[in-house]
């Protein structure tokens, strides 16, 4: 921030100042997403074909999450230098390849299950380090996984993640309960998991009390957030989200002293 604020009240600008945001280096989110758009349009002129691969109302029903959107939600995430992201449900991994190059994250990830995105987000791959290399830009870290996330080869990614986003939306309610028992039983506390599909946890400050203790969701605390107009690709009206907040000590302190 080059802007000093003096006692009196007044903003003055300030020459001599070093930029101190800790991520001056990485490029705006505008300049980023139009890269990111450029290099999907090259690797994957055909997108419409991943909504045509699969039966509608599957676990792997397509659709994604708009750059912009994502940039928004994490706003209400507090992040530090050392904060690792992960996408489950990866699909075309532009989700990642964004994250990493945005530099918000030490290292990101995505793990996806189904062969046609796995195929493409290959390709993505290939062109976004041509584009960049182009551009003389660099990523963090990153890696895009093949497989189930509920899979044991997976846990140290899950257990090292501070940030979650799942576009959960289309899954089964077995689906979602399933992966929440798994990050419940692998995420590290205070991790936050972002969802489309619905909350994993007491909404509105609820607290936990003796009819909801043995639920799954006394676990998160969850905050719902109103989405962008345009904010997914599957629907040009505002999207709901859900960050969920992993809590295991409030249920472990309700269940030694019966308070919280
Ligand atoms: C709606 S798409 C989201 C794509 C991307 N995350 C985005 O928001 O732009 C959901 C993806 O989750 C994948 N998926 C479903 N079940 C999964 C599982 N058990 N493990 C990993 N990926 C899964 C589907 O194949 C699909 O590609």
């Amino acid at each position: 921030m080059r802007l000093k604020h003096l006692s009196n009240g007044s903003i003055e600008f300030d020459e001599n100042l070093q930029v101190i945001n800790e991520f001056a280096d990485s490029w705006n989110a505008e300049r980023t997403a139009y890269v990111m758009e450029l290099a999907y349009a090259i690797a994957i002129p055909n997108p419409e074909k991943l909504n045509k691969h699969y039966e509608v109302s599957t676990d792997e029903t397509y659709g994604e999450i708009r750059l912009h959107q994502l940039e928004k939600l994490l706003e209400h995430v507090k992040l530090t230098k050392s904060s690792i992201f992960l996408d489950i449900g990866s699909g075309v991994g532009q989700t990642t390849i964004y994250m990493a190059l945005r530099k918000k994250f030490k290292k990101c990830y995505g793990i996806e299950i189904s062969t046609l995105p796995i195929i493409m987000s290959t390709v993505l791959e290939e062109v976004t380090k041509r584009v960049f290399k182009l551009l003389g830009i660099n990523t963090n870290f990153y890696s895009l996984k093949e497989g189930d996330c509920m899979d044991l080869q997976f846990v140290p990614i899950i257990r090292e993640c501070d940030v979650i986003f799942i576009n959960d939306m289309k899954f089964t309610p077995e689906l979602r309960e399933k992966i929440t028992e798994m990050l419940v039983a692998r995420m590290k506390d205070g991790a936050t998991v972002i969802t489309s599909g619905g909350a994993l946890g007491l909404e509105n400050r609820r607290r936990i009390n003796v009819r909801n203790i043995n639920n799954l969701k006394a676990y998160f605390e969850t905050v719902k957030v109103k989405g962008e107009i345009d904010g997914v690709s599957w629907t040009s009206k505002p999207a709901e989200f859900w960050i969920n907040k992993l809590n295991r000590k409030r249920v472990q302190a309700f269940k030694s002293h019966g308070n919280y």
